[in-house]
């Protein structure tokens, strides 16, 4: 396990574009973190590694955004699911078990669909606007 500290916004956005340099198709990154702990920004970050053009907006309202750089990349935002059965209309086996990379915010809310072999991690928020990241599964 990887622990960062980071002290303002562009060292959690150079943090997820060094996750984004690591990851390969298939790759599920699940992020676990308060609301304000940077999950967004640092998928951001991701993004840029895997050279999406199109801006990274929060999926909170569409829980899935779809985009297209190195290989095809999902933004997933689990924050308004509240139940197992809304989570299974979503479709997400076919997601997390492709050949694109996604990404999965609230992560904690995928139970039993969360896959084995996925990258986790975890955002603190702490004083002065740093962020811990603690990461499991991949080194940077
Ligand atoms: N060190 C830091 N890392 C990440 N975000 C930070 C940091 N310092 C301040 N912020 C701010 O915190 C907010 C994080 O928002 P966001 O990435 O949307 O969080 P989340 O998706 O976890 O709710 C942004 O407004 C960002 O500018
Ligand atoms: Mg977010």
């Amino acid at each position: 396990m990887e622990r960062i500290i980071s002290l303002n916004r562009e060292e959690t956005f150079k943090t997820g574009e060094k996750i984004g340099e690591k990851l390969s198709q298939g790759s599920v990154v699940c992020l676990f973190g308060p609301l304000g702990s940077g999950k967004t920004l640092l998928t951001k970050g991701i993004a840029e590694a895997l050279d999406i053009s199109d801006e990274i907006t929060s999926p909170t309202f569409t829980l899935i955004s779809t985009y297209h750089g190195k290989c095809d990349f999902y933004h997933i935002d689990l924050y308004r699911i509240e139940n197992e059965e809304e989570l299974h209309d979503l479709g997400l086996t076919e997601v997390l078990y492709g050949d694109g990379i996604s990404v999965v915010e609230w992560a904690e809310k995928l139970g039993s669909l969360l896959p084995p072999e996925s990258v986790k991690i975890n955002l603190k928020i702490l004083p002065e606007d740093q962020r811990e990241i603690l990461l499991e599964g991949i080194d940077i």
